[in-house]
This record gives C-alpha cells, structure tokens and sequence, in this order.
C-alpha cells in the first residue's frame, strides 16, 4: 500500500491531553482533556472484498483481516482496529465491508498521549463515512472504549476516547465522566505555555496494575456502600467520609480512594483557577496532583517523579505533574513562554545525567477532535 494511492477519504485523528483529574474518569469524575495538534492520519478506501487491509507506516507493517471471521490477534495494535470492527457490527451488523487502510502518525506511541484513542476512533469515524453506517459520536467513543476493554484488555475509562471525537480547538473539555455532560473552558495562558515533557519510558506495569487500580476502586466502594448506599461511584463521596473509613479499609485501598475523591475536586477548583485566571493556584493544584498519583494512587515511576522534582526547582514553572496512565509517558508543565527552551535544555541535560535516557519535549497546542 502506498500513500499515494488514491483513497476515498482521509481522517485526522488526534492524540490527547489531560491538565488535570487523573484516573478518575472510571469513578464517575471529572476530567480537563483537550485534543492536541499531533495526529494520527487514516486514508481509507472500499476494496469490494470481504477482508481489510491495514497498512502502518510509522512500524512498517500490514495485515489483514478476515471480515467474515473476526478474531483476536497476538499483536496489540491489530487488535484496536479489529475490535472497532467487531463493535460497529455488533450496533449495526454486516455494516463493514471490504477496505484498504493506510496509516501515518506523527502522534509517539505509548507516551501517555492516547495514540490508542486515536487509532480506535480514528477508524471508527473513517469506517462510519465511508460505509455511511450512520453512528452518533458518543456511539463511537462508547464502541472504541469497548473495543479497548474486550480485545486489548484495558478497562479504560471514557475521557481519551471523548476528547479525540469531542475535542475543540483553543478548548480544554471539563467533562463530567458520570453524565458524559461536557463545559468547553478556553485555554489562554498567556505568557505560559503547555509543554510535554516525554520521559521515552513505558514500563510494562501500564495496563496490569491499571486494571487492578480500577478494581481496588470498586473494593474501596463496596465498602463505602454498606454504610452509605447514596453513593453511586467513589468521586461521588467527599474527602471527609473517605476519612472515615481510614480504619476500616487496608492503607492501599484507603488511599487510593482518598486520591480520587481529592483528585475530583481539583479539577474542579483548577477550572475555577482558569477561569479568574489564577495559574499560580492551577500550578500549585497539578504539583498535589502529582504528588497524590505518585504516594497514595502509586502510579508514578522515578522518571516521572524526577522530572517534576526539577519543575519544582524553577519559578519560571507554574506545575507539573505525571499525565495519563502512567509509569512512563510524559509529565505536562505551564511553563513560562520565554524561558521554555533554556529550562528544557536544563531538564533534559539532567535527566540524561541521572538515566541516560534523551528527553523529548513536546509543544503541545489544544485542536479540533477527530476530522474526516
Ligand atoms: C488512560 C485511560 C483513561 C484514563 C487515564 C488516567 O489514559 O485510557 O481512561 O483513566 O488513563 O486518567
């Protein structure tokens, strides 16, 4: 497959940002992501057989699938884009035919940047147009989660998917992961400026110990539940019930329930900082956030924590903190426009220094959601 065939159409699937609210999506919480200007492009076109063919170029690498037949693969990316196959039928069957797929990114893979979100609704979005199956949007980023949770084996939450399909340029999306509701919050910093700051490490505890986060939340809620039955999900309950329970649940699963409940409430109060325009208190809210994922949600790593340990050196950086998943991707920092590449230089020089490994910054603008 080439990129200069020609195709019926062609799709710009963004990755996606997370200023703040960190695995609270999956307790019913509320998130601050914006889609971002680096993404995934998708060239589709109808081959008139019963089997796609998918083509990568950033891994070199094509496969095919048997339409008729739709079966797991041992190779994780195969399995975003069969498991979007398998949804869309499942909502609208025998609605995906033949085609040719032809893949190009200039999104980092497992850098904490949903490059899978991208891929899925990527597809999704292209497949819906080009066989005109007639989805709404939160029917894709619903079947894109699904597709995540069943053939991949992440039990993601909904805020990677919502942000690549929902994503507005210059806007941060204040969603509330309960009622899928969303506030769109511009996002002027002024003389600051968002910058990734990529640790170009991916520890392979990602997707196991994301999994047993999710289901220590649910054990923190059966708990919380016997006493208090109102409570629907664990950001649903204030700090200070949480509290209550510091006896009555082993320390882990305490705080992991304690960091979510806090976490909810920092978005919240970051949005408030936002909007009177406070970034010394939106900076201050994303080093607690940090500080909560690393000691009580323990989803950090020493890269991570490193880097905004040095953050923490500079005035110059309003906050820094770990963002999506976790152990490895990248940290987001507000950083002073005027200072970014001198203080980049110095961070990277000192991470090199300490793990022999080249940093990679990332200035990151907030884009449109995924377009045909
Ligand atoms: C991953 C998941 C999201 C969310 C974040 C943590 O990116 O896909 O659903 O839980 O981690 O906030």
């Amino acid at each position: 497959m080439n990129k200069n065939d020609s195709y019926d159409l062609v799709v710009k699937s963004p990755g996606r940002i997370n200023l703040i609210g960190e695995h609270v999506d999956y307790n019913g919480g509320h998130v601050l992501p914006g889609a971002i200007d680096k993404k995934i492009t998708l060239k589709f076109k109808k081959n008139n057989t019963n089997s796609a063919t998918v083509y990568s170029k950033n891994i070199d690498s094509q496969f095919t699938i048997d339409l008729s037949n739709l079966n797991r693969s041992t190779i994780e990316w195969h399995n975003y884009i069969i498991g979007v196959i398998y949804y869309i039928n499942i909502l609208k069957p025998k609605s995906v035919k033949g085609f040719d797929c032809y893949i190009d990114s200039n999104l980092p893979l497992g850098s904490g940047v949903s490059s899978s979100a991208a891929l899925e609704c990527g597809i999704a979005k292209g497949l819906n147009e080009l066989f005109i199956i007639g989805l709404t949007d939160i029917e894709i980023i619903n079947l894109s989660k699904d597709a995540e949770h069943t053939m991949v084996g992440t039990k993601c939450g909904i805020m990677d998917q919502f942000a690549v399909v929902k994503g507005e340029k210059n806007n941060l999306l204040l969603l509330n992961c309960k009622t899928n509701d969303y506030e769109t919050i511009k996002v002027d910093f002024g003389d600051y400026k968002l910058v990734l700051l990529n640790t170009n490490v991916s520890h392979n505890l990602a997707s196991s110990e994301y999994n047993v986060r999710r289901s220590e939340c649910e054990t923190a809620m059966e708990t919380i539940k016997a006493k208090y039955n109102e409570y629907e999900y664990l950001c649903d309950v204030e700090p200070q019930i949480i509290k209550e329970f510091k006896n009555l649940l082993p320390e882990k699963i305490y705080n992991r329930a304690l960091y979510v409940s806090k976490e909810n409430q920092r978005t919240l109060k970051a949005v408030e900082a936002i909007k009177r325009n406070d970034l010394d208190a939106l900076g201050g809210l994303l080093y607690k956030s940090h500080e909560g994922l690393s000691n009580l949600y323990e989803v950090s790593c020493n890269e991570l924590d490193f880097l905004v340990d040095c953050s923490k050196k500079y005035d110059q950086i309003l906050g820094a903190r770990m963002m999506g998943g976790g152990f490895g991707g990248c940290t987001i920092n507000i950083i002073h426009k005027d200072f970014v590449d001198n203080l980049i230089e110095e961070i990277s020089y000192a991470y090199r220094n300490e793990f022999s490994i080249d940093l990679t910054p990332i200035a990151v603008h907030i884009d449109d959601g995924v377009k045909i």
